[in-house]
Order: structure tokens, then sequence, then C-alpha cells
């Protein structure tokens, strides 16, 4: 059985109230499977409280956040340091379509993954297709075509499969190939088979903690 990862990315949604809600409803019908690991991504303000929820019950999951800085620390309103991050979560999502489209540059993202890795932050860093360049010693890929996103048409299993071999022959240390792009409980095996996809990155279905329940039964 391979080892699969499986990471919500909660984007910008959910109050606190409503994270410690989910994770009430997930607590109750998460069943934790030896060979995956479960990754939550609050945005930053709901990351503590998820940490805190997560340790005092004993859940199988862990914590991540969506993004940090390009820049260590010092003088950059509304930034926050890989170090910061670090002190609740153990991985970051990088480079994600929906931040690249707000301007995020190649050689910024490089700079993101610098600044994670020196803060033992494991980055997940998203590529769109088999071209984006992927900074040395990125373990974990997330594919993520951008018509895939938010738009319950995803990709065929093939053909992430055929992206995913591709990425791993250009980058020999690669573990992790996730695919990610309007997964659900019900296409989420048909990835999973695929022999060089070793795990998901979820949007809208990681946000119902039934619908993020039944991913990781079926995965
Ligand atoms: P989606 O988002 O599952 O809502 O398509 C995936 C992502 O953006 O990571």
């Amino acid at each position: 059985m391979k080892n699969l990862l499986i990471v919500a990315n909660w984007k910008e949604n959910k109050t606190v109230t409503e994270a410690i809600k989910f994770l009430e409803d997930f607590k109750a019908s998460y069943e934790p499977r030896e060979n995956v690991t479960v990754v939550i991504c609050p945005s930053v303000l709901e990351v503590s409280e998820v940490k805190n929820f997560i340790e005092s019950r004993n859940l199988k999951v862990e914590v991540g956040v969506q993004d940090v800085s390009e820049y260590k620390e010092g003088a950059h309103t509304g930034e926050i340091s890989a170090t910061q991050a670090a002190e609740f979560a153990k991985y970051v999502i990088i480079g994600h379509s929906e931040r690249r489209a707000l301007g995020e540059t190649d050689d910024e993202i490089a700079r993101k993954i610098t600044n994670a890795k020196s803060a033992r932050l494991i980055p997940i860093l998203c590529v769109q297709n088999e071209d984006t360049p992927i900074a040395e010693n990125t373990q974990i890929i997330a594919y993520e075509p951008i018509g895939a996103i938010g738009t319950g048409n995803p990709d065929t299993p093939k053909n992430a499969e055929r992206i995913a071999v591709l990425i791993k022959e250009k980058n020999a240390n690669i573990k992790y190939v996730l695919y990610g792009g309007s997964v659900t409980g019900e296409n989420v095996q048909n990835f999973i088979n695929m022999p060089n996809i070793s795990g998901v990155l979820v949007g809208g279905a990681s946000l119902n903690a039934a619908s993020f329940s039944s991913i990781i039964k079926n995965a």
C-alpha cells in the first residue's frame, strides 16, 4: 500500500467558530488510516485554534498554512514569515495558481520554498503543468491544472498520471505528486489508482466534514 497525502486547502473560508464546528463534525466521521497523512490548511487566523483542537482531541491530522512570505522577517506589513508559521504548522502550500494569478512569480516562489525549508516547514509546491519550474530539492508537488480548479471538471486520471511521470522524470527528488482540481469522494480513487499519484489537494470538497471524510475513506 502506498503512502498518501490528503491536503485540505480551505482558502479564504471559515471563521474560527466555523473551523471548530468543522473539526467537531469531522472527528465524528473521520476514520484515520495507517498509510494516509491528512493535512488541513486553514487561513492563518484559524491555524492556532485548529492546532489546539487537533492536539487536545488527539486527532490524526497535521496543520498547514496556505502561503508564507518571500522575506525572512522585517518591515513587510501584512506578511507572515515561514518561521512564524512553523510555530503552528508543519506544511505550507506554495505557488497556488490563485496566488500566481495575483502576480506571484517563480522567483518569489523559489524564495518562499527556501524560507519554508530553513524554518523546517514542508513545502507543497503547486504546478499547473509539467513546465512549471520546480525548485531543487522540492519533495511534494501538487499538479493542479487551472481549468480543473473549482469548476467541477477534473483532469482525467490518465492525463494526471502522464504529467506526474513527466514531473518525476525531470526532478529526481520528488517523493509525492498530488493531484488537485475538483476532487470529490466519488472521483478520488480514480486518481489514487494511478501509480504515480500519491494523494490529492482538495479545495471545495474539503470545506464540508462529511465530504472531506469521504475523500479520505475512498482514497
Ligand atoms: P477545488 O480546488 O478542489 O475546489 O477544485 C483545488 C485547489 O485549488 O487546490
